[in-house]
């Protein structure tokens, strides 16, 4: 089976993660909230669905939502100003919204056989770690939360290779204490979720309203950063104007 790429539909986003998302890898999305994690999940679930001479994967989507921020009418709308059918597209979107981690892991263990009967083609843990982040308080609970955490994120790669999809997960970061350089935040999630993901890509708020995405971690991309925005098609390129043009 051979890999197979996801375009974002943003020259810059696709060139950042080599030509676009890959399939039979994890993709994790970082960053401070309101950074982009959630559209860029919505825009790909989308994408995910056009013909493959336009970058998509010819397939559904299934997104599993854990804090209820997934927008049918945001989607919607992408679809409309990209031109496509939107109510095809929302029914090529199977939404599963997990009320707890046990709920999270049940779901995943769930979704080898949905992805196989539906075609899904990109799965969607949009985020993470929130509920096993709430519900494991303590240092005595650590070990613990994040053994299940590993074999959770094991079962989605799994899942990723066995069918040839793709899997993007988001995430947010955390205060790094020990950082006397360099940036003061890092993913949350530990070693265990640095491990599991093949690629991270840390995204940031910039000036203007744009956004920058960067490769973190990724075991042949180079570490380069690239700006995009978020507009009513979803996510595209952007470049930061020079002061000599204001
Ligand atoms: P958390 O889930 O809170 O951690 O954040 P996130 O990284 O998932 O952020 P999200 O993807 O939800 O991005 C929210 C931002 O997207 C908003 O602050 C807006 O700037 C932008 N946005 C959301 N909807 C629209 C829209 O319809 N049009 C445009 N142009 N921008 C939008
Ligand atoms: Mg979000």
């Amino acid at each position: 089976m051979s890999l197979q790429r996801l375009s974002f539909a943003s020259t810059n986003l696709d060139k950042l993660l080599g030509n676009g998302l890959e399939t039979q890898a994890i993709t994790e999305f970082v960053g401070e909230f309101g950074a982009g994690k959630s559209q860029i999940c919505m825009k790909l679930s989308v994408n995910v669905q056009l013909p493959a001479k336009d970058g998509g994967l010819e397939g559904k989507a299934l997104f599993i939502d854990t804090e209820g921020t997934f927008a049918a009418q945001r989607v919607y709308q992408m679809a409309q100003a990209m031109g496509l059918d939107a109510e095809k597209i929302l029914d090529g979107i199977i939404y599963s919204r997990v009320y707890n981690s046990d709920h999270q892991i049940l779901t995943v263990d769930h979704a080898f056989k949905i992805c196989q009967e539906e075609n899904i083609k990109l799965l969607v843990v949009d985020s993470i770690l929130s509920h096993f982040r709430g519900e494991y308080i303590g240092r005595e609970s650590l070990s613990e939360r994040q053994q299940r955490l590993n074999s959770h994120l094991h079962k989605l790669l799994r899942i990723a290779q066995a069918l040839n999809l793709a899997v993007i997960i988001t995430n947010q970061v955390q205060a790094n204490p020990q950082a006397f350089f360099g940036d003061p935040m890092r993913p949350a999630g530990g070693n265990i979720l640095a491990h599991a993901s093949t690629h991270r890509v840390m995204l940031k708020k910039a000036s203007q309203g744009l956004r920058v995405a960067k490769i973190i971690d990724s075991p042949y991309l180079p570490e380069s950063e690239t700006y995009f925005q978020i507009t009513t098609k979803g996510v595209e390129d952007a470049a930061p104007k020079s002061r000599r043009d204001e």
